[in-house]
């Protein structure tokens, strides 16, 4: 249903002293060679890597302004025969102390900036062991942010369309040039065990981002509660994970009134999803993991107005992550263990769907008063947290497009978070950064728990002002169902999907969350 591997073939090669560019390139198939360059650094690269006639021609460009090597400025040139392929591709890093995410950025820019050209066969030198800075960020992880970079330029949004159309370009092929005192720096060695490390992280994660982007951006008629499930099945047996399905009836029986109540409006029955991952000799310590999984929202009874609705195919953003994520730790294998918990429902009005004023049990025992059923997506995901705790969970994250409020606050640029832990909200927020990828915590003051007593059931699901506070307050209706547990949840509702390219995130799924969850499970393999 969903690709579960790069286009791309990634491989080292090696540099031998005193190789020129054409050299080295000679030893590849490749289409263009790529240069991230630092303003500070410009002339050096261009003497380095390119001959003299190109290089001028850059030097020329820089002095009418037409490239800075500012961060998100891409050029690509002819190579005219004075190198062994077609074409360069400048890509600027923004100053010469670049940070990690500045490299994976140029990487990202560099890729899309060369598809659109139709090279599909890329050879990029490695950041240089003696580049200033580099005392700053470990080269390692330089290595691994150009590379993710690189692939991540390289996703491309799948097409149903039956007409003929042209032939996308492919990013078939990175070669990276490692020289001698770049392998030094990683700690010597063969290139192979040099690179290894950093090279299947940023491929594990590249594979994971690719895979959630693709998932979300399925249609909504395509992926409905069961089909993700197979897919769930499909992905994990891949990794030796065990993968169970409880079906509509199972989830009445298990006392899921959440899950049931969301799903029952639907002729496509809800499912709960689970995989365990176990990464260490005993099941303890364990790492609940709960995503949304509405493969269409349309607000149910509470239904919501028509302009947009179809991101609403992204409902299930939450879900893809999480799916997404298994790739990584699959290929990462961390030593950790992990129930992954996805509650999966079609939210749709019919004469079965439930409604507003309805009090629904769930799974706790406790009730819960239905205002509106639009916030649909933190009654299947209390249900979702009360059986991860059953399964073991021991701290809990869930990710979840819950709501529309996280746009006012942050617009399409940050997920919000939201915490009953400080030590496990500062580890999130530490593995984000790593990530480069924007977190931002809402406070849980005791105020915005009070916005969601109820008169007639334990909680209801709804603030009386629904636009006051309405991430915080959502957020916090989740947390009601961790308990005492330690518990993070991620509004991804601005960030999960985008309605146009912006900076180096794609139009439509952008699998956001992939990377900080990946960074903070799998930090030891990186
Ligand atoms: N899936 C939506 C949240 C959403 C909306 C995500 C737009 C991305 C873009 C969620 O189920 C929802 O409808 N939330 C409501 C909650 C409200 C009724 C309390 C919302 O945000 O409007
Ligand atoms: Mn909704
Ligand atoms: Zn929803």
């Amino acid at each position: 249903m969903v690709k579960d591997d790069l286009e791309t073939n990634l491989h080292i090669i090696e540099r031998d002293p005193g190789d020129n560019a054409a050299e080295v390139l000679q030893r590849v198939n490749a289409d263009a060679l790529v240069l991230l360059l630092a303003p500070e650094e410009l002339n050096d690269a261009l003497q380095e890597w390119l001959p003299s006639l190109l290089a001028a021609e850059v030097s020329a460009m820089l002095e009418r302004g037409q490239f800075a090597a500012g961060l998100g400025q891409a050029e690509v040139l002819p190579t005219l025969g004075l190198l062994p392929c077609r074409s360069l591709v400048l890509s600027g890093l923004g100053r010469a102390a670049a940070s990690t995410d500045a490299w994976r950025d140029a990487g990202v820019y560099a890729a899309r900036a060369a598809l659109a050209r139709g090279l599909e066969r890329l050879a990029a030198p490695l950041p240089r062991a003696a580049a200033a800075g580099a005392a700053a960020v470990p080269l390692g992880e330089r290595v691994h942010a150009l590379a993710e970079g690189l692939l991540l330029g390289g996703y491309r949004m799948p097409s149903y369309a039956a007409a003929a159309q042209p032939p996308v370009p492919a990013l078939r092929e990175v070669a990276l040039i490692a020289d001698q005192a770049t392998l030094a720096a990683l700690g010597g060695g063969s290139a192979a065990s040099a690179l290894a490390q950093p090279l299947e992280a940023a491929r594990a994660l590249a594979v994971a981002t690719q895979y959630a982007r693709d998932l979300t951006n399925l249609p909504g008629n395509v992926l409905v509660p069961d089909t993700l499930a197979q897919e769930a099945a499909r992905v994990a047996s891949q990794y030796g994970m065990a993968c169970t399905v409880l079906d509509e009836a199972a989830i009445v029986e298990h006392g899921m009134g959440g899950l049931h109540a969301v799903g029952k409006g639907s002729i496509n029955p809800p499912r709960m999803i689970t995989i365990r991952y176990q990464g260490t000799d005993s099941w303890d310590n364990v790492v609940g993991l709960v995503g949304k999984g509405i493969t269409f929202d349309t607000g149910g009874i509470s239904l919501k107005k028509p302009d947009g609705m179809e991101e609403m195919i992204s409902d299930m953003g939450g879900a893809a992550v999480l799916l997404g994520l298994l790739h990584a730790v699959g290929r990462l294998k961390p030593k950790i263990n992990l129930v992954i918990v996805i509650p999966t429902a079609e939210n749709m009005p019919s004469g079965a769907a439930f409604k507003p004023g309805d009090v629904i049990k769930m799974m706790s025992g406790h009730t819960v008063e239905v205002l509106n059923t639009d916030a649909e997506g933190r009654i299947v995901l209390g249900d979702g947290i009360t059986y991860a705790k059953q399964l073991g969970a021991t701290r809990i994250v869930d990710v979840a497009t819950l709501t529309g409020a996280v746009l006012v606050s942050f617009a399409d640029v940050a997920t919000g978070a939201v915490a009953n832990d400080e030590a496990l909200q500062q580890e999130i927020l530490h593995a984000a950064k790593q990530a480069g990828e924007k977190v931002w915590p809402f406070p849980n003051y005791p105020e915005y728990h009070e916005m969601l007593k109820s008169d007639v059931a334990d909680i209801k699901n709804a603030a009386s002002r629904d636009r006051w506070a309405g991430s915080i307050t959502g957020g916090l209706f989740i947390g009601f169902f961790a308990g005492d547990t330690p518990w993070l949840h991620l509004d991804t509702g601005g960030t999960a999907w985008l309605w146009n390219d912006r900076g180096t995130e794609p139009k439509g799924g952008t699998g956001t969350m992939v990377r900080t969850l990946a960074h903070w499970l799998c930090s030891s393999q990186m």
